[in-house]
């Protein structure tokens, strides 16, 4: 399995994030403010916690380094801008700020990092179950089309048949995919 599949998924969710918070006003903005850090702070902490710590055999140990410290800047401005209420005059600026360090960010993981580690099958089959189980408890969403496109039918159907899904085995893979998404969703 490819977690790097997962972790582009939530990319895409936090740039439709700021998109749809960039369309609204005021008081309209809150829950998906909400919803904006609890899912990057927790898609960073899985980072952190799975990817970032196995990955220096791949893509060398200053690619960790500088990966940490963009997160560490992320946060900063991410917080900065959660601190403003959201018609504060410069709610935009703080905004566009933490959009800019995060999309700085993101290219060089989709485009340096992470086709660095596609390489790697050991380390993605070494990081694949303790990611899973991380992405469960730190509470982010499993996206059915992204779980499916990171995985072969079969590691499908053998975290089918772990999380005691029932009929499993006659499933198709976009079944076992959407099976799991909702198992392992909150
Ligand atoms: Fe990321
Ligand atoms: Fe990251």
């Amino acid at each position: 399995m490819d977690p790097t599949k997962l972790l582009e998924a939530d990319h895409r969710q936090v740039e439709r994030l700021f998109e749809a918070i960039d369309k609204t006003e005021g008081d309209e903005r809150t829950p998906l403010i909400d919803e904006l850090k609890t899912s990057l702070l927790a898609h960073m902490a899985l980072e952190e916690q799975v990817l970032y710590p196995a990955m220096a055999p791949a893509t060398g140990k200053e690619s960790v380094e500088e990966g940490s410290k963009e997160h560490e800047l992320a946060r900063k401005a991410l917080t900065d801008m959660v601190d403003l209420a959201p018609d504060d005059p410069g709610f935009g600026a703080a905004m566009d700020a933490t959009k800019a360090s995060i999309e700085h960010h993101v290219e060089e993981e989709e485009g340096e990092l992470f086709p660095k580690l596609r390489k790697n099958a050991t380390i993605l089959d070494e990081i694949a179950t303790p990611f899973m189980r991380a992405r469960v408890e730190l509470g982010l969403p499993m996206d059915a089309a992204a779980l499916a496109a990171a995985s072969t039918k079969d590691e499908l159907l053998d975290e089918a048949n772990n999380a005691g899904i029932e009929g499993a085995a006659s499933m198709t893979k976009d079944e076992l995919a959407d099976a799991l998404a909702s198992a392992m969703t909150r």
